[in-house]
């Protein structure tokens, strides 16, 4: 008699220990496509609602909860039934105008679970799961109904429980320079408040990325570490609360893309599929393409974005640039400091922008008119010092004038604090301050992106709101910063460490692309500072780092001391058919293969970390048949990202095919860049030996 009742003493203390889960009914569940991932939503005895999810029987997420705290009425979590379900799946193939990959492939099957309180008010949500091969995307869909009109969101209750021990690579939420840190990598149990995307592995290999798809008309969602695992959503504030909506809306997507290789990751079509399909119709009138500027001469300081006597926006410095972009075929030139705003502290007096209107030592229209003769356009600039109100009272006019003058891109800039936007919502009223990653912000963005869009000009955004994929509704939103850019290579203390870029990669460029400025093969910043890079990586970045805009960043003078690498950098597609990755772990190293839109050449990219490597790359990706001269730019012998041997660089020729492998040396801080040319077979056997 003795053993039974110990076990059931053992059930109840466990019950016990585990508020909740002994009476929990597994209500709803869905497999992806090929069966591996399988989420599974609960309801516990209180009629709490948790969704878990396991991938080949074994759990990834454990028991996470969903639920609302309102400002203006009863939090909304608790005594929840089950009222309805429907499944169905989809699968189907979209293009993209520009991007990673040309076609696109939208296969997941879909969970509608509704919920209803069993008491009280009655109030409903639908959460909708799509469950894909490589992840999972869900969202609240809250119906319009008489007892919840008005959502006052103080916190959505959404929760992810890591189910096993993981390292994460992280940067801060909420802190005062927005997205521009440097990534943490600790045990999970040591993040803090944090951004999405995280990015975790956990201790059996599993490679993770919790973010977010489709945010619109929202809060940017923060994650905070709760206990053993958990991470709970925490939405960017606003007031009177983070988020206001009225029903019937949609939350975004909570994403979690996840595979075995660290590249799975980068692979993924999760995000973006989770987003709107283009709402702009053609948007052939954007170009992928290069563009060069005064920009790191700005950051060098050796130019000014105030007017005097070393004033980069000039006619003449301007003429300078087109005729090195048309000499070299590059499309743009990106002129900064060019409108009335910058003089005295710009920083403090974002309410002094002109949009529209030229420095007297810049002549616009003739600039327009002399790159235009030469297939050049130039590229706009408006930073807003945050002055968001400000810039919206003038940007319709702002982008009206420079579609005339044939300029279709704008770089747009929000530089201030974290939490220090400027609203007033009308000439005269209060300003308000608002977060960059807020609910205002959201749909800042958005009316910028829809309001050049009528225009023909596409935007590209610094110091922006996260990007969540929207570039697939809204194609002209072509490029965004939002991290740690090349900017702090020219005067950041610490400037970027060799480990950086490999580990942007495999967290912030999971979101979309990134204006990283790429190709300062002078190696050199502010006062003398070295950039920890050798010189081919920088030649890496432009395959490594996803932009359809790629600044050609240095000085024309520094370029023409380097013409081997100068022409890689002419010769580097910006858009593409299909990108894959080849190898590598986050933070450590990586090698990307990309072919061309429209072209049968490839390029490769790789960088590494401080620790020299040979990465054996296999070249699976090329074409049967064909043989291709591969132009490989790389370390030299003796390379690191410290003193002169950073300058250490070879470039070379062979030739290769499909099934051969290609060995490749990174320095410590170094990289390697390859086009991979198809060569008609004669040319071949005339090149054997
Ligand atoms: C910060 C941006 O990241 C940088 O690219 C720009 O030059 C300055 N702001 C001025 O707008
Ligand atoms: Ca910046």
């Amino acid at each position: 008699m003795d053993m039974p009742v110990r076990v059931s003493l053992l059930a109840i203390a466990l019950a016990l220990a585990l508020p909740g889960t002994a009476s929990a009914e597994q209500v709803a569940q869905v497999k992806s496509p090929d069966g591996r991932i399988e989420v599974q939503l609960d309801l516990n005895g209180e009629g709490r609602l948790a969704y878990r999810v396991l991938r080949d029987g074994k759990p990834v997420l454990k028991d996470s909860r969903l639920g609302f705290i309102f400002r203006n009425g009863r939090q909304l979590l608790r005594n929840l039934a089950l009222e309805k379900q429907a499944q169905r799946s989809t699968d189907h193939t979209w293009e993209q105008p520009w991007g990673e990959r040309r076609y696109v492939r939208d296969h997941y099957n879909e969970l509608r679970a509704g919920f209803v309180e069993k008491d009280g008010d009655h109030r409903r949500f639908d959460m909708v799961f799509r469950v894909f091969d490589d992840g999972i995307g869900f969202r609240y869909d809250v119906p319009a109904q008489p007892k919840l009109q008005e959502a006052q969101i103080v916190e959505e209750l959404t929760e992810f429980v890591v189910a096993r021990p993981a390292t994460a690579w992280w940067i801060p939420a909420l802190e005062w320079n927005r997205e521009e840190y440097l990534y943490h990598r600790t045990p999970l149990y040591e993040v803090g408040v944090v951004q999405t995307p995280i990015t975790l592995r956990t201790d059996d290999g599993l490679h993770l990325s919790i973010h977010e798809a489709a945010l619109v008309d929202y809060a940017g969602m923060n994650l905070m570490r709760g206990g053993d695992g958990e991470l709970r959503a925490l939405l960017t504030p606003g007031s009177p609360a983070p988020v206001v909506r009225r029903t019937p809306f949609v939350t975004p997507w909570r994403t979690i893309t996840l595979g075995e290789r660290a590249g799975a990751l980068v692979e993924s079509n999760l995000v973006l599929n989770l987003n709107e399909p283009n709402k702009l119709g053609d948007v052939g009138w954007f170009k992928p393409s290069k563009y060069v500027g005064v920009w790191w001469s700005l950051h060098l300081d050796k130019e000014s974005w105030a007017t005097g006597p070393r004033h980069g926006a000039t006619t003449a410095n301007t003429k300078r640039y087109i005729d090195f972009a048309a000499a070299n075929g590059f499309r743009g030139v990106l002129v900064e400091g060019w409108n009335v705003g910058w003089d005295g502290d710009w920083f403090a007096n974002g309410w002094g922008f002109d949009f529209s209107k030229p420095t007297p030592d810049y002549d616009l229209a003739a600039l327009a008119k002399y790159a235009g003769g030469k297939g050049v356009h130039l590229i706009g600039h408006h930073e807003t010092a945050c002055a968001v109100s400000h810039y919206e009272r003038q940007m319709d006019a702002a982008f009206a004038k420079f579609a005339a003058l044939g300029i279709d891109a704008v770089k747009t800039g929000y530089v201030c604090d974290a939490g220090q936007i400027e609203r007033q919502d009308a000439p005269g009223a209060p300003v308000l301050r608002e977060w960059h990653e807020g609910q205002w912000m959201s749909n800042h963005h958005l009316r910028v992106v829809r309001d050049a869009a009528r225009h023909h000009v596409a935007i590209n955004a610094h110091e922006p709101i996260k990007d969540t994929g929207l570039r697939r509704t809204y194609p002209n939103w072509i490029s965004r910063e939002g991290a740690r850019g090349m900017e702090f290579n020219a005067w950041g203390n610490p400037p970027n460490p060799p480990e950086h870029e490999v580990t942007l990669v495999f967290t912030r460029l999971l979101a979309g692309p990134m204006d990283y400025t790429p190709g300062i093969v002078s190696l050199t910043g502010r006062n003398g500072q070295e950039i920890q890079s050798t010189l081919a990586r920088q030649l890496a970045l432009y395959v490594g780092i996803y932009s359809p805009i790629q600044m050609v960043a240095d000085l024309p003078e520094h370029y023409a001391a380097h013409p081997e690498a100068f022409r890689f950098i002419k010769d580097v597609a910006v858009d593409w058919d299909e990108s894959k990755l080849l190898a590598g772990e986050v933070g450590e190293y990586v090698a990307i293969a990309r072919k061309a839109r429209g072209k049968p050449e490839w390029f490769v990219g790789a960088m590494n970390d401080r620790n020299p490597r040979t990465l054996a790359l296999a070249l699976d990706f090329l074409e049967p048949g064909k043989r291709y001269r591969a132009q490989i730019y790389r370390d030299g012998e003796g390379a690191s990202f410290q003193g002169d041997a950073r300058f250490r660089f070879v470039s070379e020729e062979t030739i290769v095919a499909l099934g051969d492998v290609l060995p490749l040396w990174l320095a410590g801080g170094g990289g390697a860049a390859v086009r991979l040319l198809p060569v008609a077979p004669e040319a071949v056997s005339a090149a054997s030996p």
